[in-house]
């Protein structure tokens, strides 16, 4: 029987925890915050993707703890820890060299190492591998070393980790032997690549895809905001296409852990080779823009009300940065809250999957409540089971980033 190990018990080493324990693995999984490790025992799941009864069933088989010490007991250890930037937007790497300089304590022979977390190329084999050597272990001959990306999108049930096909690069093929053999357990397809590097950039790859894409379709956005065309009426035009079109919808920006951040990984990166990535660096900033372009619309549409940003009393519908998901990390509805809060304006909000922004000192009202007396409602993230038709009746004005209105006529309706 396989035991795996896991570092960092959050949206990727939780349900990866799940799943290998329900084909029956043993799971020792390490996390510094002991109330995820008091959670995880006590089979209360704080990840929306794993349901409570999902992670009592297999509560048995997860040894959860804040004590590397634990990790001995592994074949493999999956290290899923944050890779956030710094103030400065440059890649910082505390959180997993943290982490690998303690699993470096506790490595023992005979064991598989496989980091998960999204990195520049290079990661797996100039960071991590000397330091694991510390050890007194050789990657490839005492202990193998590999690189898998984690291609979870939270809030989807159609794509799950074991239909998801799963790309490995290992230090050397029998490293990619390890880490294939101990996916399998879990995933349908693994595709197999040459090396770390070649997994690192992959996942950056896919990422940097996205950013690029949906900066694309901000851009026509605001453009055909200024020409009076309305941008949804052309994407769904333009994905009539059978080939060659892939559809990317406009927005208020980009949040959650990857889209924002992942991308500048690979900018910091490229300038080490004499290169600056034009792409990722004109998509970041055409989708940091949104947030403002997004206030502005606001600010327009009180306007034709008469009304002032000043004291106008703003309903927000939707604070997480995608729909069916709690997570407000890098959410631009927080950028677009701080910029009305700034002009003057009186933000309330309603968001099912977000009780509360205590940051911004704000707690989710009812819809109805949220509603009362709005001068504007504003729907920054579309969470499926939300009467969004209510803003309309209940609001002077809606102001819709996300397309929910269309194809209805509502009169008092603004999009993006
Ligand atoms: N969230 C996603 O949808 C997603 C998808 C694909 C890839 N990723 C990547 O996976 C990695 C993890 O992301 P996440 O969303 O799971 O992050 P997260 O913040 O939800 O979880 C990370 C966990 O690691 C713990 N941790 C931090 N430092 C540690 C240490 N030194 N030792 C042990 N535990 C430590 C934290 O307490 C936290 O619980 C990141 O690189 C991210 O880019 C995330």
């Amino acid at each position: 029987m396989t035991t795996v190990g896991i570092v960092g018990l959050g949206y990727v080493g939780l349900p990866l925890a799940v799943a290998f324990a329900q084909e029956g693995c043993e799971v020792v999984a390490v996390d510094l915050d002991a109330r995820k490790v008091q959670a995880v025992a006590a089979g209360e799941s704080y990840i929306e993707d794993v349901p409570d009864a999902a992670l009592m069933q297999v509560r048995e088989r997860i040894h959860a703890s804040t004590r590397y010490a634990q990790l001995q007991q592994a074949d493999a250890v999956l290290v899923c820890v944050p890779t956030p930037l710094t103030r400065n937007r440059e890649p910082d790497l505390g959180p997993l060299l943290d982490a690998t300089r303690a699993l470096a304590k506790v490595l023992r022979a005979g064991q598989l190492v496989v980091l998960e977390s999204t990195t520049y190329p290079g990661t797996t084999r100039e960071r991590m591998l000397p330091i694991l050597e510390e050890s007194g272990l050789t990657a490839g001959e005492d202990f193998h070393l590999a690189f898998s990306p984690e291609r979870v999108d939270p809030g989807r049930t159609d794509h799950t980790l074991r239909n998801t096909p799963k790309v490995l690069g290992g230090l050397t093929d029998a490293c990619a032997d390890r880490a294939q053999a101990l996916y399998g357990l879990v995933c349908d397809e693994l595709v197999r690549v040459s090396s770390p590097e070649a997994a690192e950039l992959t996942k950056l790859l896919e990422n940097i895809f996205r950013s690029v894409n949906i900066a694309l379709v901000n851009e026509l956005a605001m453009l055909t905001d200024r020409m009076g065309i309305d941008i949804w009426e052309v994407v769904d035009a333009a994905a009539s296409k059978p080939y060659g079109f892939m559809r990317f919808d406009p927005g208020p920006g980009m949040g959650g852990h990857c889209l924002p951040v992942d991308p500048f990984y690979l900018s910091w990166r490229a300038r080490e080779f004499g290169m600056t990535t034009e792409f990722i660096e004109l998509a970041g900033k055409v989708n940091q823009q949104m947030p403002y372009h997004c206030v502005m619309k606001v600010e327009r549409a009180l306007n034709d009300e008469g009304l002032p940003a000043r004291g106008a009393r703003i309903a927000v519908l939707g604070v997480s940065y995608k729909p069916g998901v709690g997570d407000v990390r890098e959410s631009p509805a927080l950028k677009i809250i701080a910029l009305l809060r700034a002009l003057g304006a009186e933000l309330v909000y309603h968001d099912p999957h977000v009780p509360e922004l205590p940051e911004l000192d704000l707690r989710s009202l009812p819809l109805g409540e949220a509603l009362r007396d709005a001068d504007l409602a504003l729907i920054v993230t579309a969470h499926p089971g939300v009467a969004h038709a209510l803003a309309a009746e209940r609001a002077r004005v809606v102001v819709d980033l996300r397309g929910v209105t269309r194809g209805a006529t509502v009169a008092n309706a603004v999009r993006l």
